[in-house]
């Protein structure tokens, strides 16, 4: 691991992080064609079939969740980046940056009435995820998600890292103390920002921030603990829906041997799969999360599982919500 990985939450060359047209398309051919090895999908579906993979490392961001209806954050156009205009931004990523929270937290409540998990159903990517941990060969998910998908499709929370943090537990980003989601969910939910009662007989105020790990931030003590040991036995890399632009969670798949297989399933060619000649081993598709997370799937024999658990709960929580918005 480099030192890199152990720092807090960073940007990384913001001149660099668009695609062009072709890249970003929906298109679901298996090629990509800019990659220097012969490695191809194929020769995954080939190694999970034959029951050569035993400890799987996935690496996933906001575009495992987009079919799900949360947009993602640097899609140009239909990115949360692109659309927050309204909140009258320094700069975008500054609604999720702990100094500008500090002082302006009512860009993150406006925005967390959106983000906020319970409206959403996981999606075909999410519950391939939930089967590769009931098949015993996923070793550990990073994910950057704060959307909460991943436990909601059934994955146990032991082969979990929310690096990025969640909303599941909260405290004011001065004294700590702790605040209950009964009490910090109905405000996130209202937009209405929560000032720390414990803090507040103080000239400045502080307030109350989901633990969302926010630029600026050091990540949770989870992602420390595992990521050396997870990256050692790994035989299989997966990384799908992200741009690897934000570090430490963009260098995690460069933290596995030149020849240990790696797979990128995404819309654009991201990251080292772009620059790293010297891997032998990487193939991309490119293409939708959902269509590749299928097509593994169909390699392990657990594509009917996920296309009927996917259904099922998704019907559930559709109805659900159409129960909230009737009401
Ligand atoms: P990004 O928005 O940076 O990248 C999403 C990637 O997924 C892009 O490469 C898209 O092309 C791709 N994509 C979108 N929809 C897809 C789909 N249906 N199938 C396949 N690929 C798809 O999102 P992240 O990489 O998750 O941090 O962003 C990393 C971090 O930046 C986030 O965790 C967040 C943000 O600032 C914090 O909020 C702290």
């Amino acid at each position: 691991m480099t030192d890199e990985l152990s720092e807090c939450i960073q940007k990384i060359d913001l001149k660099d992080s668009k695609s062009d047209d072709e890249s970003t398309s929906s298109s679901s051919s298996s090629s990509g064609g800019e990659l220097a090895n012969e490695f191809e999908i194929e020769d995954v579906e080939a190694l999970l079939k034959e029951g050569k993979v035993k400890n799987i490392v996935m690496v996933v961001g906001a575009g495992i969740s987009t079919s799900a209806g949360i947009p993602d954050f640097r899609t140009p156009g239909t990115g949360l980046y692109s659309n927050l205009e309204r909140y009258n931004l320094p700069y975008p990523e500054a609604v999720f940056d702990i100094k500008y929270f500090k002082k302006r937290p009512q860009a993150f409540y406006t925005l967390s009435k959106e983000l906020l998990p319970g409206l959403y159903a996981p999606t075909i990517t999410h519950h391939f995820i939930a089967q590769l941990g009931k098949l015993g060969i996923l070793k550990r998910i990073y994910s950057q998600n704060i959307d909460g998908l991943e436990r909601l499709a059934g994955l146990e929370e032991e082969k979990l890292v929310e690096a990025h943090g969640s909303f599941a537990s909260s405290r004011c980003t001065r004294c700590k103390k702790v605040y209950p989601n009964s009490e910090v969910h109905p405000m996130l939910r209202a937009g209405t920002v929560m000032e720390c009662t414990s803090c507040e007989d103080r000239n400045d105020r502080a307030y109350v921030k989901p633990d969302i790990v926010f630029f600026g931030e050091g990540l949770p003590d989870r992602f420390h603990d595992l990521l050396n040991d997870d990256l050692e036995e790994c035989d299989l890399m997966i990384v799908m829906g992200t741009s690897l632009y934000v570090y430490p969670v963009g260098g995690i798949p460069d933290g596995v041997g030149n020849d240990c297989p790696r797979i990128l399933i995404n819309r654009e060619l991201v990251g080292s799969f772009k620059e790293d000649r010297r891997r032998t081993a990487d193939a991309f598709y490119c293409g939708n999360a959902d269509d590749g997370a299928l097509r593994l799937a169909k390699a392990l024999g657990v594509e009917e599982e996920v296309k009927e658990s996917y259904k099922n709960l998704k019907a559930s929580i559709d109805k659900k919500r159409e129960e909230i918005n009737n009401n």
